[in-house]
């Protein structure tokens, strides 16, 4: 694990999850983001594939996912960023081990081409559990473009539930 950047805000570290995430104390972390490769076969170079079959790449995710919510302070978010063919089992693995689901948050993403055989791929998921009840307070801001444009707002917090407020 390498130190590759610093400034007032914290400190970036770039190596292997698992390695890093071991080297965490339980219950030490505020908020977990994840972005992982997604097994389409693209070239994160040496070192890492990103092709391998289905049952090993899900294991893989179950078992940084397992660290992730270990290291997760109590009442911290998760975010885990992928396909919806993996968020689907990522999404029953984090309620297994006792994960609050908050959300599933689509994210529209139509740079891609049509490909044959299937539909347009038109969005991705991020997936939004805490561990426990929720300590943050989040707010969430989308840019719909369509015949209007509006944006919308969810806030939460611990004690209400999520109201989407429209405004223009
Ligand atoms: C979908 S990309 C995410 C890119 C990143 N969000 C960004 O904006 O640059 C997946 C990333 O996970 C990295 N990666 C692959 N295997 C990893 C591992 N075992 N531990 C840590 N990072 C890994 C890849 O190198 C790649 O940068």
């Amino acid at each position: 694990m390498t130190w590759v950047y610093e400034n007032e805000h914290g400190r970036l570290f770039q190596g292997d999850c698992l390695e890093m995430l071991s080297s965490q104390e339980t219950d030490s972390v505020d908020l977990i983001f994840a972005d992982p490769p997604f097994n389409l076969g693209k070239d994160y170079g040496k070192g890492i594939s990103d092709s391998v079959v289905e049952d090993e790449y899900l294991q893989w995710c179950k078992t940084w996912v397992d660290e992730c919510f270990r290291v997760a302070k109590p009442g911290a978010s998760l975010f885990i960023y992928n396909l919806p063919k993996w968020n689907i089992h990522i999404a029953g693995h984090l309620n297994a081990i006792g994960a609050m689901f908050r959300h599933w948050i689509a994210i529209d993403i139509k740079f891609g081409l049509p490909i044959s055989g299937r539909l347009y791929p038109s969005q991705y998921s991020l997936l939004y559990y805490s561990k426990g009840k929720p300590l943050a307070v989040l707010e969430y801001r989308f840019k719909f473009v369509g015949t209007a444009e509006a944006t919308l707002r969810i806030t939460e917090a611990t004690k209400t539930s999520c109201t989407p407020k429209e405004s223009t």
